[in-house]
Protein backbone atom coordinates (compact mmCIF):
# COMPACT_ATOMS: atom_id res chain seq x y z
CA UNK A 1 0.00 0.00 0.00
CA UNK A 2 2.93 2.49 0.92
CA UNK A 3 4.38 1.12 -2.41
CA UNK A 4 1.08 2.44 -4.41
CA UNK A 5 1.09 5.97 -2.52
CA UNK A 6 4.85 6.33 -3.40
CA UNK A 7 3.97 5.86 -6.92
CA UNK A 8 1.23 7.96 -7.21
CA UNK A 9 3.27 10.82 -5.28
CA UNK A 10 5.79 9.84 -8.25
CA UNK A 11 3.70 10.52 -10.72
CA UNK A 12 2.34 13.72 -9.88
CA UNK A 13 6.30 14.85 -9.73
CA UNK A 14 6.85 13.86 -6.39
CA UNK A 15 10.96 12.35 -6.70
CA UNK A 16 10.81 8.71 -5.33
CA UNK A 17 13.02 8.97 -2.80
CA UNK A 18 11.34 12.16 -1.27
CA UNK A 19 8.60 10.49 -1.10
CA UNK A 20 9.91 7.56 0.74
CA UNK A 21 11.17 8.84 2.98
CA UNK A 22 8.85 11.83 4.30
CA UNK A 23 5.71 9.85 4.30
CA UNK A 24 4.25 9.05 7.48
CA UNK A 25 1.67 7.31 9.23
CA UNK A 26 -1.04 9.71 10.99
CA UNK A 27 -1.52 8.88 14.80
CA UNK A 28 -5.52 8.95 14.35
CA UNK A 29 -6.54 6.73 11.29
CA UNK A 30 -9.72 9.51 10.95
CA UNK A 31 -7.01 11.54 9.30
CA UNK A 32 -6.10 8.81 6.68
CA UNK A 33 -3.88 5.88 6.25
CA UNK A 34 -0.72 8.01 5.11
CA UNK A 35 0.27 11.29 5.07
CA UNK A 36 2.72 13.20 3.23
CA UNK A 37 4.38 16.75 4.61
CA UNK A 38 4.67 19.07 1.62
CA UNK A 39 7.41 21.27 4.00
CA UNK A 40 10.56 19.96 2.00
CA UNK A 41 9.11 20.75 -1.10
CA UNK A 42 7.55 24.32 -0.02
CA UNK A 43 11.38 24.99 0.25
CA UNK A 44 11.79 23.95 -3.16
CA UNK A 45 9.38 24.73 -5.33
CA UNK A 46 8.67 28.59 -2.99
CA UNK A 47 5.37 27.90 -2.25
CA UNK A 48 3.85 27.12 0.69
CA UNK A 49 3.22 23.85 2.17
CA UNK A 50 -0.59 24.31 2.43
CA UNK A 51 -0.54 25.61 -1.50
CA UNK A 52 1.19 22.66 -2.73
CA UNK A 53 -0.53 20.13 -0.56
CA UNK A 54 -3.99 21.76 -2.53
CA UNK A 55 -2.19 21.60 -6.31
CA UNK A 56 -1.27 17.62 -5.35
CA UNK A 57 -4.70 16.92 -4.11
CA UNK A 58 -5.74 18.26 -7.51
CA UNK A 59 -3.07 16.38 -9.78
CA UNK A 60 -3.45 13.35 -7.89
CA UNK A 61 -5.36 10.49 -10.00
CA UNK A 62 -6.60 7.43 -7.14
CA UNK A 63 -5.88 4.46 -7.92
CA UNK A 64 -7.47 0.75 -7.51
CA UNK A 65 -6.05 0.66 -3.39
CA UNK A 66 -6.37 4.65 -2.44
CA UNK A 67 -9.65 5.76 -2.56
CA UNK A 68 -8.92 9.00 -1.49
CA UNK A 69 -6.86 11.82 -0.94
CA UNK A 70 -7.49 15.10 0.89
CA UNK A 71 -4.87 17.83 1.61
CA UNK A 72 -5.58 19.38 5.53
CA UNK A 73 -3.06 22.27 5.89
CA UNK A 74 0.39 21.23 4.87
CA UNK A 75 -0.35 18.04 4.63
CA UNK A 76 -1.81 15.70 1.79
CA UNK A 77 -3.73 12.48 3.43
CA UNK A 78 -4.28 9.64 1.57
CA UNK A 79 -7.43 6.97 2.36
CA UNK A 80 -6.63 3.48 1.94
CA UNK A 81 -8.95 1.01 0.33
CA UNK A 82 -9.95 -1.33 3.40
CA UNK A 83 -11.28 -4.31 1.59
CA UNK A 84 -8.08 -4.19 -0.47
CA UNK A 85 -5.71 -3.26 3.22
CA UNK A 86 -7.36 -6.41 4.55
CA UNK A 87 -7.16 -8.98 2.20
CA UNK A 88 -3.41 -7.42 1.92
CA UNK A 89 -2.48 -8.15 5.62
CA UNK A 90 -4.05 -11.70 5.55
CA UNK A 91 -3.00 -12.57 2.67
CA UNK A 92 0.48 -11.98 3.21
CA UNK A 93 0.05 -13.48 6.94
CA UNK A 94 -1.05 -16.94 5.83
CA UNK A 95 1.52 -16.90 3.26
CA UNK A 96 4.78 -15.59 5.37
CA UNK A 97 3.27 -17.89 8.80
CA UNK A 98 6.26 -17.49 11.15
CA UNK A 99 8.18 -15.26 8.67
CA UNK A 100 5.53 -12.68 8.64
CA UNK A 101 7.85 -9.46 10.26
CA UNK A 102 11.02 -10.34 9.25
CA UNK A 103 13.06 -7.91 7.36
CA UNK A 104 16.20 -8.50 5.37
CA UNK A 105 18.24 -5.51 5.88
CA UNK A 106 20.87 -7.58 7.59
CA UNK A 107 21.56 -9.66 4.91
CA UNK A 108 25.38 -10.47 4.81
CA UNK A 109 25.90 -8.71 8.01
CA UNK A 110 27.52 -9.94 11.40
CA UNK A 111 26.61 -8.69 14.49
CA UNK A 112 28.20 -10.03 17.54
CA UNK A 113 26.55 -9.35 20.79
CA UNK A 114 28.23 -9.52 24.19
CA UNK A 115 25.41 -10.58 27.07
CA UNK A 116 24.39 -12.46 29.89
CA UNK A 117 27.96 -12.77 31.27
CA UNK A 118 27.31 -14.18 35.00
CA UNK A 119 30.60 -14.04 37.00
CA UNK A 120 31.90 -17.51 38.00
CA UNK A 121 31.64 -18.58 41.20
CA UNK A 122 28.62 -16.11 41.83
CA UNK A 123 24.78 -17.05 41.59
CA UNK A 124 23.15 -15.98 38.84
CA UNK A 125 21.85 -12.73 39.75
CA UNK A 126 18.58 -10.38 38.12
CA UNK A 127 21.13 -8.27 36.59
CA UNK A 128 22.65 -11.22 34.36
CA UNK A 129 18.92 -12.34 34.16
CA UNK A 130 18.21 -8.71 32.67
CA UNK A 131 21.38 -9.21 30.33
CA UNK A 132 20.29 -12.35 28.97
CA UNK A 133 16.77 -12.02 28.07
CA UNK A 134 17.31 -8.74 26.69
CA UNK A 135 20.15 -10.23 24.71
CA UNK A 136 18.07 -13.04 23.88
CA UNK A 137 15.39 -11.20 22.40
CA UNK A 138 17.48 -8.48 20.63
CA UNK A 139 19.92 -11.68 18.89
CA UNK A 140 16.46 -13.12 18.05
CA UNK A 141 14.92 -10.02 16.21
CA UNK A 142 18.30 -8.85 14.38
CA UNK A 143 18.36 -12.57 13.55
CA UNK A 144 14.72 -11.66 12.01
CA UNK A 145 16.22 -8.95 10.27
CA UNK A 146 18.67 -11.03 8.40
CA UNK A 147 21.98 -10.39 10.24
CA UNK A 148 24.48 -13.15 11.11
CA UNK A 149 24.28 -12.67 14.91
CA UNK A 150 27.31 -14.43 16.81
CA UNK A 151 25.87 -14.81 21.09
CA UNK A 152 29.00 -14.12 22.89
CA UNK A 153 28.95 -14.94 27.20
CA UNK A 154 31.53 -12.51 28.32
CA UNK A 155 32.12 -14.32 31.32
CA UNK A 156 33.54 -12.56 34.24
CA UNK A 157 35.83 -15.76 34.46
CA UNK A 158 38.82 -13.20 35.76
CA UNK A 159 39.89 -11.38 38.35
CA UNK A 160 40.97 -10.80 41.81
CA UNK A 161 37.77 -12.20 42.98
CA UNK A 162 39.24 -15.37 42.50
CA UNK A 163 42.21 -14.68 44.65
CA UNK A 164 39.99 -13.87 46.93
CA UNK A 165 37.63 -17.42 46.51
CA UNK A 166 41.25 -19.03 46.94
CA UNK A 167 42.51 -17.84 49.94
CA UNK A 168 38.68 -18.34 51.01
CA UNK A 169 38.73 -22.07 49.72
CA UNK A 170 42.59 -22.76 50.88
CA UNK A 171 41.80 -20.99 54.88
CA UNK A 172 38.05 -22.49 55.58
CA UNK A 173 36.93 -24.92 52.77
CA UNK A 174 36.24 -28.13 52.24
CA UNK A 175 35.68 -30.19 48.93
CA UNK A 176 32.83 -32.46 50.00
CA UNK A 177 30.35 -29.30 51.77
CA UNK A 178 31.60 -27.51 48.11
CA UNK A 179 30.97 -30.42 45.75
CA UNK A 180 26.77 -30.66 47.94
CA UNK A 181 25.67 -27.21 46.60
CA UNK A 182 28.41 -25.29 45.04
CA UNK A 183 26.82 -22.12 44.54
CA UNK A 184 25.74 -21.54 47.63
CA UNK A 185 28.99 -22.34 48.70
CA UNK A 186 30.86 -20.25 47.32
CA UNK A 187 28.82 -17.54 47.40
CA UNK A 188 29.01 -18.23 51.70
CA UNK A 189 32.91 -18.26 51.43
CA UNK A 190 32.71 -15.00 49.49
CA UNK A 191 30.68 -13.05 51.57
CA UNK A 192 32.59 -14.44 54.33
CA UNK A 193 35.95 -13.57 52.97
CA UNK A 194 34.39 -9.96 52.96
CA UNK A 195 33.14 -10.00 56.18
CA UNK A 196 37.04 -11.34 57.99
CA UNK A 197 38.49 -8.96 55.80
CA UNK A 198 36.42 -5.57 57.66
CA UNK A 199 37.97 -6.71 60.58
CA UNK A 200 41.42 -7.75 58.97
CA UNK A 201 42.31 -5.62 56.11
CA UNK A 202 45.33 -7.98 55.19
CA UNK A 203 43.21 -10.27 53.88
CA UNK A 204 42.55 -8.36 51.09
CA UNK A 205 46.52 -8.75 50.46
CA UNK A 206 46.10 -12.80 50.75
CA UNK A 207 43.73 -12.57 47.83
CA UNK A 208 45.60 -10.44 45.64
CA UNK A 209 48.45 -12.71 46.15
CA UNK A 210 46.45 -15.90 44.90
CA UNK A 211 45.29 -14.16 42.30
CA UNK A 212 49.44 -12.84 40.90
CA UNK A 213 49.92 -16.79 41.73
CA UNK A 214 46.98 -17.47 39.25
CA UNK A 215 48.18 -14.82 36.47
CA UNK A 216 51.73 -16.53 36.83
CA UNK A 217 50.25 -19.88 35.98
CA UNK A 218 50.35 -21.25 39.32
CA UNK A 219 49.50 -25.06 38.93
CA UNK A 220 47.12 -24.80 42.36
CA UNK A 221 45.39 -21.57 41.68
CA UNK A 222 45.06 -23.32 37.92
CA UNK A 223 43.20 -26.00 39.31
CA UNK A 224 41.01 -23.91 41.80
CA UNK A 225 40.15 -22.01 38.42
CA UNK A 226 39.17 -25.06 36.79
CA UNK A 227 36.90 -26.42 39.22
CA UNK A 228 35.42 -23.02 40.05
CA UNK A 229 34.47 -22.47 36.62
CA UNK A 230 33.76 -26.36 35.93
CA UNK A 231 30.89 -25.84 39.04
CA UNK A 232 29.82 -22.76 38.07
CA UNK A 233 29.20 -23.41 34.35
CA UNK A 234 27.32 -26.56 35.36
CA UNK A 235 25.22 -24.44 37.45
CA UNK A 236 24.32 -21.98 34.70
CA UNK A 237 23.55 -24.06 31.93
CA UNK A 238 20.78 -25.31 33.94
CA UNK A 239 19.09 -21.77 34.16
CA UNK A 240 20.24 -20.98 30.17
CA UNK A 241 18.60 -24.67 29.46
CA UNK A 242 15.26 -23.73 31.27
CA UNK A 243 14.93 -20.19 29.59
CA UNK A 244 16.06 -22.19 25.92
CA UNK A 245 19.12 -19.74 25.66
CA UNK A 246 22.01 -20.79 24.02
CA UNK A 247 25.54 -19.38 22.90
CA UNK A 248 27.99 -19.54 19.95
CA UNK A 249 31.13 -18.38 22.05
CA UNK A 250 31.73 -18.98 25.71
CA UNK A 251 35.10 -16.92 25.48
CA UNK A 252 35.15 -15.17 28.92
CA UNK A 253 37.84 -13.24 30.51
CA UNK A 254 39.95 -15.71 31.07
CA UNK A 255 39.80 -16.10 27.66
CA UNK A 256 41.84 -13.07 26.51
CA UNK A 257 44.24 -13.33 29.18
CA UNK A 258 47.16 -14.76 26.52
CA UNK A 259 46.23 -11.34 24.47
CA UNK A 260 46.87 -8.79 27.33
CA UNK A 261 50.75 -8.26 26.88
CA UNK A 262 50.33 -8.04 23.10
CA UNK A 263 47.15 -5.53 23.57
CA UNK A 264 49.14 -3.30 25.57
CA UNK A 265 52.33 -3.66 24.03
CA UNK A 266 50.04 -2.81 20.75
CA UNK A 267 48.38 0.17 22.81
CA UNK A 268 52.28 1.68 23.78
CA UNK A 269 53.26 1.54 20.01
CA UNK A 270 50.31 3.98 19.34
CA UNK A 271 51.32 6.07 21.48
CA UNK A 272 48.22 6.78 23.45
CA UNK A 273 49.47 5.17 27.05
CA UNK A 274 50.85 6.86 29.77
CA UNK A 275 53.08 5.93 33.18
CA UNK A 276 50.93 7.02 36.17
CA UNK A 277 51.76 6.37 39.84
CA UNK A 278 53.28 2.97 38.47
CA UNK A 279 50.25 2.27 36.17
CA UNK A 280 49.54 2.30 32.21
CA UNK A 281 46.92 4.61 31.34
CA UNK A 282 45.48 5.87 29.00
CA UNK A 283 44.53 9.63 29.38
CA UNK A 284 41.28 10.73 28.11
CA UNK A 285 40.61 13.93 29.59
CA UNK A 286 40.61 15.69 26.69
CA UNK A 287 37.58 14.19 26.32
CA UNK A 288 35.84 14.26 29.35
CA UNK A 289 36.35 10.71 30.77
CA UNK A 290 38.46 10.06 33.41
CA UNK A 291 41.45 7.55 32.65
CA UNK A 292 41.66 4.13 31.31
CA UNK A 293 43.36 1.57 33.19
CA UNK A 294 45.28 -0.87 31.58
CA UNK A 295 47.71 -2.56 34.02
CA UNK A 296 47.95 -1.67 37.85
CA UNK A 297 50.78 -0.27 39.68
CA UNK A 298 51.30 -4.38 40.67
CA UNK A 299 51.34 -5.58 37.27
CA UNK A 300 48.19 -7.24 37.23
CA UNK A 301 45.08 -6.14 34.00
CA UNK A 302 42.06 -5.18 34.65
CA UNK A 303 38.52 -5.61 33.25
CA UNK A 304 39.20 -2.73 30.76
CA UNK A 305 42.30 -4.35 29.36
CA UNK A 306 40.20 -7.49 28.63
CA UNK A 307 37.65 -5.60 27.07
CA UNK A 308 40.20 -4.23 24.71
CA UNK A 309 41.59 -7.38 23.67
CA UNK A 310 37.99 -8.44 23.16
CA UNK A 311 36.79 -6.22 21.09
CA UNK A 312 40.33 -6.26 18.58
CA UNK A 313 39.57 -10.14 19.08
CA UNK A 314 35.97 -9.91 17.89
CA UNK A 315 36.96 -7.28 15.14
CA UNK A 316 39.53 -9.70 13.56
CA UNK A 317 37.63 -13.28 13.97
CA UNK A 318 33.81 -11.37 12.93
CA UNK A 319 34.48 -8.90 11.13
CA UNK A 320 31.50 -7.23 12.75
CA UNK A 321 29.02 -4.84 11.70
CA UNK A 322 28.09 -3.59 14.96
CA UNK A 323 29.61 -5.09 18.13
CA UNK A 324 26.36 -4.77 21.04
CA UNK A 325 26.87 -5.19 24.56
CA UNK A 326 24.24 -5.66 26.58
CA UNK A 327 25.26 -4.65 30.03
CA UNK A 328 24.31 -2.84 33.27
CA UNK A 329 24.17 1.20 32.63
CA UNK A 330 26.28 1.43 35.74
CA UNK A 331 29.30 0.30 33.61
CA UNK A 332 28.59 3.19 31.23
CA UNK A 333 31.65 5.09 32.16
CA UNK A 334 34.02 1.87 31.48
CA UNK A 335 32.53 1.51 28.15
CA UNK A 336 32.96 4.55 27.24
CA UNK A 337 36.49 4.18 27.98
CA UNK A 338 37.31 1.49 26.25
CA UNK A 339 35.61 2.35 23.21
CA UNK A 340 37.66 5.73 22.95
CA UNK A 341 40.80 4.03 23.60
CA UNK A 342 39.75 1.37 20.88
CA UNK A 343 39.03 4.85 18.32
CA UNK A 344 42.56 6.48 19.86
CA UNK A 345 44.33 3.17 18.49
CA UNK A 346 43.28 3.74 15.32
CA UNK A 347 40.14 0.95 15.06
CA UNK A 348 38.09 2.63 12.19
CA UNK A 349 35.48 0.25 13.80
CA UNK A 350 35.59 1.66 17.47
CA UNK A 351 32.41 3.41 16.06
CA UNK A 352 30.45 0.53 15.48
CA UNK A 353 30.93 -0.85 19.22
CA UNK A 354 27.80 -0.25 21.28
CA UNK A 355 27.17 -0.17 25.07
CA UNK A 356 23.24 -1.20 25.02
CA UNK A 357 22.36 -0.21 28.91
CA UNK A 358 19.55 -1.35 31.32
CA UNK A 359 18.24 -0.08 34.33
CA UNK A 360 17.99 -1.90 37.86
CA UNK A 361 15.15 -4.56 38.83
CA UNK A 362 14.47 -4.22 42.25
CA UNK A 363 12.45 -6.17 44.34
CA UNK A 364 10.92 -5.38 47.97
CA UNK A 365 13.70 -7.11 49.00
CA UNK A 366 16.29 -3.99 47.96
CA UNK A 367 19.14 -4.19 45.66
CA UNK A 368 21.48 -7.46 45.74
CA UNK A 369 25.03 -7.46 46.45
CA UNK A 370 27.21 -10.76 46.84
CA UNK A 371 29.51 -8.49 49.05
CA UNK A 372 27.17 -7.83 51.41
CA UNK A 373 25.61 -11.18 51.27
CA UNK A 374 21.72 -9.89 49.88
CA UNK A 375 21.16 -12.12 47.35
CA UNK A 376 18.39 -12.86 45.43
CA UNK A 377 19.08 -16.30 43.74
CA UNK A 378 17.74 -16.09 40.30
CA UNK A 379 16.46 -19.86 40.01
CA UNK A 380 14.66 -18.81 43.07
CA UNK A 381 12.50 -15.91 41.95
CA UNK A 382 11.34 -18.55 38.49
CA UNK A 383 10.93 -21.13 40.70
CA UNK A 384 8.79 -18.87 43.13
CA UNK A 385 6.72 -17.56 39.70
CA UNK A 386 6.34 -20.76 38.48
CA UNK A 387 4.67 -22.21 41.81
CA UNK A 388 2.52 -19.03 42.15
CA UNK A 389 1.13 -20.11 38.40
CA UNK A 390 0.61 -23.96 39.37
CA UNK A 391 -1.87 -22.50 42.14
CA UNK A 392 -3.62 -20.28 39.68
CA UNK A 393 -3.97 -23.41 37.33
CA UNK A 394 -4.80 -25.76 40.24
CA UNK A 395 -7.74 -23.03 40.96
CA UNK A 396 -9.00 -22.16 37.59
CA UNK A 397 -8.25 -25.10 35.24
CA UNK A 398 -7.72 -27.82 37.23
CA UNK A 399 -7.83 -30.48 34.38
CA UNK A 400 -5.47 -28.96 32.00
CA UNK A 401 -3.18 -31.27 30.47
CA UNK A 402 0.68 -31.28 31.13
CA UNK A 403 -0.20 -28.79 34.18
CA UNK A 404 3.76 -28.84 35.06
CA UNK A 405 5.05 -28.18 31.43
CA UNK A 406 2.57 -24.91 30.68
CA UNK A 407 2.91 -23.51 34.56
CA UNK A 408 6.76 -23.20 33.49
CA UNK A 409 5.79 -21.50 30.35
CA UNK A 410 3.80 -19.08 31.78
CA UNK A 411 6.02 -18.06 34.72
CA UNK A 412 9.58 -18.03 33.06
CA UNK A 413 7.10 -16.04 30.39
CA UNK A 414 5.61 -13.89 32.75
CA UNK A 415 9.21 -12.53 34.50
CA UNK A 416 10.62 -12.29 30.94
CA UNK A 417 8.17 -10.06 29.86
CA UNK A 418 7.81 -7.69 32.86
CA UNK A 419 11.42 -6.73 32.15
CA UNK A 420 10.98 -6.23 28.20
CA UNK A 421 7.79 -4.46 27.93
CA UNK A 422 9.91 -2.10 29.75
CA UNK A 423 12.12 0.25 27.91
CA UNK A 424 15.54 -1.33 28.93
CA UNK A 425 16.88 1.81 29.77
CA UNK A 426 14.31 2.25 32.90
CA UNK A 427 14.70 0.83 36.45
CA UNK A 428 11.77 -1.83 37.46
CA UNK A 429 10.58 -3.07 40.26
CA UNK A 430 9.10 -6.39 40.28
CA UNK A 431 5.97 -6.98 41.36
CA UNK A 432 4.81 -10.72 42.22
CA UNK A 433 1.39 -9.95 41.57
CA UNK A 434 1.14 -8.00 38.63
CA UNK A 435 3.36 -9.84 36.34
CA UNK A 436 0.89 -12.94 36.90
CA UNK A 437 -2.25 -10.68 36.51
CA UNK A 438 -4.06 -12.22 33.37
CA UNK A 439 -5.68 -9.40 32.45
CA UNK A 440 -2.47 -6.62 32.88
CA UNK A 441 -0.07 -5.99 30.69
CA UNK A 442 1.39 -8.80 31.32
CA UNK A 443 3.08 -12.38 29.23
CA UNK A 444 0.34 -14.55 31.10
CA UNK A 445 -2.31 -12.33 29.45
CA UNK A 446 -0.93 -12.29 26.00
CA UNK A 447 -0.18 -15.93 26.10
CA UNK A 448 -4.04 -16.35 27.22
CA UNK A 449 -4.66 -14.76 24.40
CA UNK A 450 -3.14 -16.92 22.27
CA UNK A 451 -4.59 -19.12 23.39
CA UNK A 452 -7.77 -18.46 23.30
CA UNK A 453 -7.35 -17.77 19.80
CA UNK A 454 -6.47 -21.72 19.59
CA UNK A 455 -9.13 -23.10 21.28
CA UNK A 456 -11.61 -21.21 18.59
CA UNK A 457 -9.43 -22.31 16.14
CA UNK A 458 -9.76 -26.12 17.59
CA UNK A 459 -13.36 -25.49 16.84
CA UNK A 460 -13.48 -24.41 13.42
CA UNK A 461 -10.67 -24.97 11.12
CA UNK A 462 -10.12 -21.81 9.12
CA UNK A 463 -9.93 -21.97 5.21
CA UNK A 464 -10.26 -20.27 2.26
CA UNK A 465 -11.81 -16.83 2.84
CA UNK A 466 -13.55 -13.86 1.12
CA UNK A 467 -11.79 -11.05 3.15
CA UNK A 468 -13.76 -8.60 2.27
CA UNK A 469 -16.62 -9.71 4.37
CA UNK A 470 -14.63 -8.20 7.37
CA UNK A 471 -15.96 -4.43 7.57
CA UNK A 472 -16.91 -4.14 11.14
CA UNK A 473 -14.55 -0.99 12.89
CA UNK A 474 -13.05 -3.56 15.52
CA UNK A 475 -12.02 -6.20 12.10
CA UNK A 476 -10.71 -3.47 10.60
CA UNK A 477 -8.30 -1.58 13.20
CA UNK A 478 -7.14 -5.29 14.59
CA UNK A 479 -6.23 -5.38 10.80
CA UNK A 480 -4.47 -2.67 10.93
CA UNK A 481 -2.53 -3.72 13.80
CA UNK A 482 -1.40 -6.79 12.82
CA UNK A 483 -0.55 -5.40 9.59
CA UNK A 484 2.15 -3.29 11.73
CA UNK A 485 4.43 -6.24 13.02
CA UNK A 486 7.00 -5.78 10.28
CA UNK A 487 7.74 -2.26 11.00
CA UNK A 488 7.85 -2.61 14.90
CA UNK A 489 9.98 -5.23 14.20
CA UNK A 490 12.28 -2.97 12.43
CA UNK A 491 11.82 0.03 14.88
CA UNK A 492 13.20 -2.81 17.51
CA UNK A 493 15.80 -4.02 15.20
CA UNK A 494 17.03 -0.44 14.73
CA UNK A 495 17.03 0.67 18.20
CA UNK A 496 18.01 -2.42 20.20
CA UNK A 497 14.75 -1.96 22.37
CA UNK A 498 12.38 -5.21 22.46
CA UNK A 499 9.71 -3.53 24.81
CA UNK A 500 8.81 -1.97 21.31
CA UNK A 501 7.43 -5.23 20.57
CA UNK A 502 5.82 -6.71 23.73
CA UNK A 503 3.81 -3.01 23.93
CA UNK A 504 3.18 -4.14 20.27
CA UNK A 505 1.71 -7.58 21.17
CA UNK A 506 -0.49 -6.20 23.80
CA UNK A 507 -1.78 -3.32 21.33
CA UNK A 508 -2.88 -6.68 19.07
CA UNK A 509 -4.19 -8.31 22.28
CA UNK A 510 -6.74 -5.88 23.46
CA UNK A 511 -7.85 -5.39 19.73
CA UNK A 512 -8.32 -8.81 19.37
CA UNK A 513 -10.29 -9.23 22.65
CA UNK A 514 -12.61 -6.29 21.74
CA UNK A 515 -13.13 -7.86 18.67
CA UNK A 516 -13.53 -10.78 20.39
CA UNK A 517 -16.59 -9.12 22.75
CA UNK A 518 -18.36 -7.60 20.05
CA UNK A 519 -18.68 -10.39 17.20
CA UNK A 520 -19.10 -13.77 17.37
CA UNK A 521 -17.02 -15.63 15.20
CA UNK A 522 -18.22 -18.97 14.81
CA UNK A 523 -21.52 -17.25 13.50
CA UNK A 524 -24.11 -19.04 11.34
CA UNK A 525 -23.22 -17.81 7.58
CA UNK A 526 -20.82 -19.90 6.50
CA UNK A 527 -18.55 -17.55 4.34
CA UNK A 528 -18.64 -14.59 7.23
CA UNK A 529 -16.99 -17.57 9.91
CA UNK A 530 -14.67 -18.49 7.35
CA UNK A 531 -13.40 -14.62 7.10
CA UNK A 532 -13.56 -14.32 10.71
CA UNK A 533 -11.65 -17.28 11.38
CA UNK A 534 -9.15 -16.04 9.26
CA UNK A 535 -8.62 -13.08 11.00
CA UNK A 536 -8.29 -15.64 13.82
CA UNK A 537 -5.42 -17.22 12.55
CA UNK A 538 -3.70 -14.40 11.82
CA UNK A 539 -3.70 -12.76 15.01
CA UNK A 540 -2.60 -16.31 16.38
CA UNK A 541 0.65 -16.39 13.78
CA UNK A 542 0.72 -12.80 15.17
CA UNK A 543 1.37 -13.32 18.44
CA UNK A 544 3.00 -16.36 18.26
CA UNK A 545 5.51 -14.37 16.46
CA UNK A 546 6.01 -11.69 18.70
CA UNK A 547 6.32 -13.92 21.64
CA UNK A 548 9.01 -16.03 20.02
CA UNK A 549 11.29 -13.14 19.30
CA UNK A 550 11.04 -11.94 22.96
CA UNK A 551 11.88 -15.53 23.90
CA UNK A 552 8.85 -16.29 25.32
CA UNK A 553 6.76 -19.19 24.41
CA UNK A 554 3.44 -19.47 23.55
CA UNK A 555 1.44 -22.54 24.35
CA UNK A 556 -1.95 -23.39 22.93
CA UNK A 557 -3.40 -24.46 26.24
CA UNK A 558 -3.85 -22.80 29.19
N1 LIG B 1 30.65 -9.89 34.11
C1 LIG B 1 30.37 -8.50 34.14
C2 LIG B 1 29.47 -8.18 35.34
O1 LIG B 1 28.75 -9.02 35.79
C3 LIG B 1 29.70 -8.02 32.89
C4 LIG B 1 30.48 -8.22 31.63
C5 LIG B 1 29.96 -7.37 30.52
N2 LIG B 1 30.61 -7.57 29.27
C6 LIG B 1 31.79 -7.05 28.94
N3 LIG B 1 32.31 -7.32 27.78
N4 LIG B 1 32.41 -6.26 29.76
O2 LIG B 1 29.51 -7.07 35.81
Amino acid sequence: MKEEVIKLLNSAGVERQMAESLLEIPPDSAMGDFAFPCFKLAGVLRKSPAQIAKELEGKLKLSKGIEKVVAVGPYLNFFVNKGKRVAEVLERISKEKEKFGSGVRGKGKTITIDFSQPNIMKPFNIAHLRSTMIGNALSRILNYDSYKVIRINHLGDWGTQFGKMMYAYEAWGNKTELLKDPMHYMTNLYVRFHKEAEMDPSLEDRGREWFAKLEQGDKTARAYWELFSKLSLKYYNKTYTRLGITFDSWAGEAFYEPMLKDTIAFLQKKRIVKKSEGALIVDLEQYGITPCIIQKSDGSTIYATRDLAAAMYRAKTYNFYKNLYVVDVRQSLHFQQVFKTLDLAGFPWAKDCIHLPFGTMKFEEGVMSTRKGIIIFLEDVLDKVVDMVKEIIKEKNPKLKNKDKIAEQIGLGAVVFWDLSNDRVNDIIFDWKRVLDFEGDTAPYVQYTHARACAILRKAKAGKADYSLLKEAEEIALVKALGRLPDVVQKSAEEYKPHHIAKYLLDVCHLFNEFYHKHQVLVEDEELKMARLSLVLATKQVLANGLYLLGIKAPEEM
